[in-house]
């Protein structure tokens, strides 16, 4: 394999890149973002790895989930302590389920740059460019609004810093505590068609941790420290590149600004930019996988992404996230998890049954149906088990917030509510009651 640095990307094509027009003040940022503190530690990020091994040998299970996009107006307490909530209700409900520890990663302290299907947008008969996310540009529709600023990728390094630091705390001083399940309850708990159910839950797994506790003497906060690790997609290279350094006292080069990046969809080409500088550092990484260009030859794809970002089969590396859409999957699974044993090699495989399953509503409005949404996990675990394969975990675009962006769920949101509460500025989430439905039907699914 040729010589890796974390600039050798720079000879490789790339796409979804801004055109910023303003190079010195994009060098001076970047220079000065590379001398920043990290936001995360390479002692987090191969604990994470350590995890991610697990769960693919079917041992811990995966929560992934947090907005598309943050944006930088969010980074409010309010917005992640909710996130927060969700996400340990959801994980209680799959530990309860599934009888596995669950590893919680966050779309969050850093998701703030989007590939877009199209670089522009027409509104009212003006066209723009796209908003490609608060670390790009902003989402007014005006014209100074949409060019490119390189300052904003430092305000996005500060509010990661800002989001991380208050979980970090949070979490420190006892927020995610075992005995104080209600410390997380968000308001809306009680009106939630299946808060009966949560509590029942939330019951019993007070009464585990206490007879636990009486059984061996031991604190169940000195045993299970309840983490969260950071995600987002990794995609503007020029800020990945800056804040990935060598450590102290370890081989190798750690993209010290997430614990586990990923490579999306879009720029999962294995000659171009992004595999090229994800090859080359040791944190674990994920890369979405989805239906491809008809007649790709899968196989093919699969042993040249595993060979370049995978080489020595290190337990815990690699995740292949599959995003094919309900409709899509009964065809393309079992043969993305051929293509995988061919390579003799091991994979966390996650399913995303967001992004193959976005629909616009007969008004136009960009939208996902609770049904399909849990009909391709459903098929997900299904055929995983059907082909001797696991399935290693669920990554979601969720909110803890009272949203109305997609349809179905207990409450039955129809077409016509998801102008109530539209909050996103780009793909629609799992609202609080739905993220929670979502998760309790995935447990018993995974537990019967
Ligand atoms: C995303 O996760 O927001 C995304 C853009 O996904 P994908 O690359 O799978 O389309
Ligand atoms: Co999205």
């Amino acid at each position: 394999m040729r010589d890796w640095t974390p600039q050798t990307w720079r000879e490789r094509p790339v796409t979804h890149q801004p055109d910023y027009p303003d190079t010195p003040l994009l060098d001076s940022v970047l220079t000065d973002l590379a001398s920043f503190p990290p936001l995360v530690t390479s002692w987090e990020i191969e604990t994470l790895k350590a995890q991610l091994a697990e769960a693919a040998r079917g041992e811990r299970f995966l929560l992934q989930g947090g907005d598309c996009a943050e944006q930088f107006n969010t980074c409010t307490p309010e917005a992640i302590t909710n996130k927060l909530k969700i996400l340990l209700q959801m994980s209680l409900v799959l530990v309860h389920g599934t009888r596995k520890r669950v590893i919680r990663v966050g779309r969050f302290a850093g998701q703030y740059a989007k590939p877009r299907s199209s670089p522009t947008e027409e509104r009212d008969g003006q066209t723009l460019a796209s908003y490609f996310g608060d670390n790009v540009n902003a989402a007014d529709y005006n014209e100074a609004a949409r060019i490119p600023d390189p300052r904003r990728l430092m305000t996005g390094y500060e509010r990661s810093a800002l989001t991380l630091n208050f979980i970090r705390s949070l979490i420190g001083g006892g927020f995610a505590d075992l005995h104080h399940p209600e410390f997380w309850n968000l308001d809306f708990v009680q009106h939630s068609p299946r808060a009966a159910e949560y509590q029942a839950i939330v019951q019993s797994i007070g009464e585990s941790v206490r007879f636990m506790e009486t059984l061996t003497g031991i604190s169940v906060s000195d045993i299970s420290r309840v983490d969260f690790y950071a995600s987002h997609e990794g995609l503007l290279l020029p800020f990945e590149s800056a804040i990935t350094r060598e450590v102290p006292r370890r081989n190798g080069w750690y993209n010290l600004g997430t614990h586990f990046p990923w490579i999306g969809m879009r720029t999962a080409d294995v000659d171009h930019a992004h595999v090229e500088f994800y090859r080359g550092i040791r944190n674990p990484l994920a890369v979405k996988i989805g239906p491809g260009e008809p007649g790709r030859d899968l196989p093919g794809f699969i042993e040249q992404l595993l060979d370049i970002l995978h080489p020595e089969d290190e337990p815990g590396r690699l995740t292949l996230v599959h995003r094919y859409g309900a409709t899509g999957i009964e065809e393309h699974l079992p043969k993305l998890i051929d293509a995988v044993r061919k390579t003799g090699k091991t994979v966390l495989f996650v399913c995303d049954p967001m992004h193959g399953n976005t629909v616009r509503t007969s008004s136009g409005v960009k939208t996902r149906r609770f049904e399909d949404i849990l009909k391709e996990l459903e098929r997900a675990i299904d055929l995983h088990a059907d082909n001797d394969s696991i399935l290693g975990g669920v990554h979601f675009e969720l909110t803890g917030d009272n949203v109305t962006e997609c349809t179905g769920g207990a409450r039955g949101l129809s077409d016509e509510d998801l102008g109530d509460s539209y909050q996103s500025l780009v793909d629609p989430r799992l609202n609080y009651e739905q993220s929670l439905e979502m998760a309790m039907l995935v447990a018993e699914k995974l537990g019967g």
